[in-house]
């Protein structure tokens, strides 16, 4: 088997490669690394399986040879990034999704789309279920890359309804786990972050808002069920143990073992209050569903997190703070943090550190 992954060196896409060289497969991954570092392929880089292609896949994406399947998951995918990145976001949805999509109907490949559950926005229906259609505001913060998840479904089915390509289309909901970004925006790596270094956690709104997390692991699992079929989807693939926010700053607190106290941020601009999967579809098409509990998860994250901190630490920077730690925006397929603004703890400390 040979599978191209589009944005095969970010946080999904490095685990996926490495995942798929594990099952013996031969790995072309296609990366401009716009939102991810090389090392997330050390260990990987030079096996003889696999093959990087430095490229903008929504300038072009093409790979010689033949492909049995194209993964496509380059997308800024944290709040942080597609903030950042408005257009490229739109166009790596749009250009990027068609160029993945070109690429697997001239080889004959199975296609598979790593949508989003954002795609339902901040959701009317809970859990949310493949054929809910979504609430989500086109013009507000977030649509850049709403929008361009469902822009890019929609051209997924054009293509399997006009060209008989093979396509699937995944629904990921928040994952976790190592090589996530402390600086992303997402609520784990930055609650593990603030409590490594012994700052305020900060949790958005009154932290009742919840999310449902799934180990890094499981996601992957449901990536390559969706690869080896020719089941079309959508699939929603998430954990459907949910959680409040505020919750889970208690649990990375306590895991790590940190004093840091939790203050409480204005919540993001439309970030979803609730968020949980229906998996009954990945149950029965798939056979797929998460093995990996969110105590087990986080006892495998968490550490990954602490080794990044230690080797960190000796280089702070003026202020102290670890260089690379960052200011978490919100959701997006973050898993329902945000710390815009200022804490509204009354705690000076609290005050003195105005985002993470
Ligand atoms: N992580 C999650 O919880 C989650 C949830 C839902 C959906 N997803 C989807 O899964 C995919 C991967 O997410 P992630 O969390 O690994 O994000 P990530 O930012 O870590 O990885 C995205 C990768 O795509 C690459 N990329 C972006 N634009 C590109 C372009 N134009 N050309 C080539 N490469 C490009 C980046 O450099 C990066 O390596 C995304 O499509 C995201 O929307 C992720």
């Amino acid at each position: 088997m040979r599978t191209a992954v589009t944005g095969g060196a970010g946080f999904l896409g490095s685990h996926l490669c490495a995942a798929l060289l594990e099952r013996g497969a031969h790995v072309v991954c296609l990366d401009n690394f716009v939102t991810s570092e090389p090392a997330n392929l050390t260990g990987i880089r030079d096996h003889p399986r696999f093959e990087l292609i430095d490229t903008d896949v929504s300038q072009a994406a093409w790979v010689g040879g033949p492909l049995d399947a194209v993964i496509h998951l380059a997308c800024p995918a944290s709040p942080t990034d597609y903030l950042r990145l408005p257009v490229e976001t739109m166009r790596v949805g749009s250009s990027g999704t068609e160029h993945a999509l070109d690429l697997a109907a001239k080889k004959g490949a199975r296609f598979v789309l790593a949508s989003t559950s954002e795609v339902y926005g901040d959701p009317l229906q809970h859990p949310q279920r493949e054929d809910y259609w979504g609430n989500v505001n086109p013009v507000g913060p977030r649509s850049v890359y709403d929008e361009s998840k469902r822009y890019a479904e929609a051209l997924t089915c054009a293509y399997r309804n006009s060209y008989r390509v093979d396509t699937g289309i995944v629904r990921i909901f928040n994952s976790y786990g190592p090589r996530m970004r402390p600086n992303d925006g997402r609520a784990i790596p930055t609650f593990a972050w603030q409590a490594l270094s012994g700052r305020p956690i900060t949790v958005a709104g009154d932290g009742s808002q919840t999310r449902s997390l799934c180990y890094v692991d499981d996601t992957i699992r449901g990536l390559l069920a969706m690869a080896t079929t020719s089941y079309p989807g959508p699939v929603n693939i998430g954990s459907a143990e949910e959680i409040t926010v505020l919750h889970l700053a208690e649990l990375v607190r306590q895991a790590t073992g940190s004093r840091s106290e939790i203050v409480f941020v204005d919540l993001p601009e439309n970030d979803p209050l609730v968020r949980r999967p229906d998996i009954s579809r990945a149950r029965q098409a798939l056979g797929w569903e998460p093995s990996v509990s969110l105590a087990d998860g986080l006892a495998r994250t968490l550490p990954w997190f602490a080794e990044l901190w230690a080797g960190r630490n000796g280089h702070t920077r003026g202020d102290g703070h670890p260089s690379g730690d960052g200011h978490a925006r919100g959701d997006g397929d973050g898993d329902g943090h945000a710390d815009v603004g200022a804490p509204r703890s009354s705690d000076s400390a609290a005050r003195s550190t105005s985002s993470t």
